[in-house]
């Protein structure tokens, strides 16, 4: 099940994030921040009673791009697709805040991140060198979002 996070789920989305990433961690104060004050979403896939998967998902005022600022899946749930269906749920998620593109980031050095992105149909369109806290080149993408229009 994917659903939106709450503040209820702060402890676990710290736990995922420190799990998964050393550099440029998200604090307490910043997951609150996310899910209380920014224009943002952070939709988590839920196994067994605990976070599988988390999406971040940043919109900007009259922006018709959103933004995918994180992006993880705990190792124990990993290669079972729980990154597909949080990508496309992000995806629809973005789409219900009318944006018609999502952009990310991803390390030069994430392959599984990279053959994720490039099976969804993201374009990269940019390099940007000395990106990241532990100055890693970072890569651009993006995917134009088709609404799904029903007519009957
Ligand atoms: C990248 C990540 C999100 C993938 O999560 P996942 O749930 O294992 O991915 P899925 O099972 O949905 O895999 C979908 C596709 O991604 C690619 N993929 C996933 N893991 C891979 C790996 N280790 N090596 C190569 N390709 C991989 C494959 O194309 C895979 O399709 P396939 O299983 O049909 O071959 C996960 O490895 C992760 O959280 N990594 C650490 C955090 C991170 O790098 N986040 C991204 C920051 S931009």
């Amino acid at each position: 099940m994917i659903r939106l996070a709450t503040l209820q789920d702060i402890e676990s989305l710290l736990q995922l994030e420190q799990a998964c990433f050393s550099y440029d961690l998200l604090s307490r104060d910043n997951f609150r921040y996310l899910l209380t004050k920014a224009h943002a979403n952070i939709l988590v896939a839920v196994k067994n009673d605990g976070i599988s998967g988390c999406a971040i998902l940043l919109f900007r005022k009259n922006s018709l791009k959103a933004r995918l600022y994180s992006f993880a899946v705990d190792a124990r749930y990993r290669r079972q697709g729980v990154a597909s269906r949080l990508l496309l749920a992000a995806e629809q998620c973005a789409m219900t805040h009318q944006c018609l593109t999502l952009r990310l980031e991803t390390r030069l050095d994430n392959i599984p991140m990279q053959q994720l992105i490039a099976q969804q149909g993201y374009q990269k369109f940019a390099t940007i060198i000395d990106y990241y806290e532990d100055h890693a080149t970072a890569l651009r993408y993006e995917k134009k979002l088709i609404p799904h229009i029903q007519i009957d």
